[in-house]
């Protein structure tokens, strides 16, 4: 059977372009999108390639904890289903950026929340599929902009004096101690941070305002297209070589050293148990 991928994000930019180029590579894509008309455009877009192999689409919005974790068990019954329960790579790709301070259900902070609560949550409930695959695999999509973000315990949501900047880097660095603490509890699973430099798309148009908006479209406009760093995360998501450097972060296909403070396990510990406590989710408990 070909190998099966889930893809969050599917519906533009960085992950239309890795879906497109996972269905090129023969591997069955699961992708996610928060509305029908998303979902149907996108596969009228790339209906060219997917005669012999699949794209399914699921519904679901990753903006807090309940919808979060109905996603995931959606996406789950379809592996079951149609899989037999087993999931070969995990592209943890959506993400946003938000001009002002803005709460989800559950009461945390919305970038926070889909940038980094939500990859825990999905991650959690595809990881039993990923175990029963023999080469699984999971990529977060981070940024640039971790190197320039520290950790407040304190104030870890940005809660107190919430800054647009601040909320995304510390939502991208989180991703990358995401990324160092799930590969050293999983070592069976390969798991990469990728960084894909500056991409021209629409994340910073669309939920920002005023200057955050206008800069983001001058500075986007000098970024890649969204298949530069598609490709190597293809590479990474099935080449053999990348096995070796689990737990990385991956800046144009190479392994790099991210933010000093991503290699403080204690910290990634930490962080690990205060999305535990947020998120009423456990691992040990699978
Ligand atoms: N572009 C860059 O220069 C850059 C640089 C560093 C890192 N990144 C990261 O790359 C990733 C992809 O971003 P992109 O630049 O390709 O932007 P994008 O085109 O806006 O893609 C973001 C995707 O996430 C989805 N999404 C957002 N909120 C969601 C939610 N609550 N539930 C479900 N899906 C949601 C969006 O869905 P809709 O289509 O419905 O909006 C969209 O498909 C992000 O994690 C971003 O932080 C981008």
């Amino acid at each position: 059977m070909n190998r099966v991928a889930v893809v969050t994000g599917a519906t533009s930019g960085i992950g239309f372009a890795v879906t497109e180029l996972l269905l090129k590579e023969k591997i069955n894509v699961i992708a996610l999108s928060r509305d029908m008309d998303k979902a149907n455009q996108t596969k009228e877009k790339l209906k060219d390639y997917i005669n012999d192999v699949n794209l399914d689409f699921v519904i679901g919005d990753l903006s807090d904890n309940e919808q979060t974790n109905q996603t995931g068990e959606n996406i789950a019954k379809l592996i079951k289903d149609k899989y037999k329960g087993k999931l070969d790579i995990l592209m943890n790709i959506a993400g946003r950026v938000t001009t002002g301070y803005h709460e989800n259900a559950d009461g945390n902070e919305m970038t926070f929340a889909v940038n980094h609560l939500s990859v825990f949550i999905l991650t959690y409930h595809l990881t039993p599929f990923l175990i029963k695959s023999d080469d699984p695999r999971v990529l977060v999509v981070s940024s640039l902009s971790h190197y320039r973000a520290s950790i407040n315990w304190n104030n870890i949501q940005n809660k107190k004096m919430y800054n647009i900047l601040k909320a995304y880097k510390r939502s991208k660095l989180y991703n990358v101690f995401f990324v160092k603490e799930y590969a050293r509890r999983f070592e069976m699973i390969s798991t990469f941070a990728i960084d894909p430099g500056l991409v021209r798309t629409n994340i910073g148009a669309k939920n920002t305002t005023g200057i955050a908006k206008l800069a983001w479209k001058l500075r986007s406009s000098s970024g890649t297209d969204i298949y530069y760093p598609a490709r190597y995360m293809i590479d990474v998501a099935t080449k053999e070589e990348y096995k070796l450097c689990s737990g990385d972060y991956i800046k144009k296909g190479k392994s790099v050293k991210s933010n000093p403070i991503t290699y403080n396990a204690d910290h990634g510990r930490r962080l690990w148990e205060y999305t535990e406590e947020l998120t009423h989710i456990s691992f040990n408990n699978q």
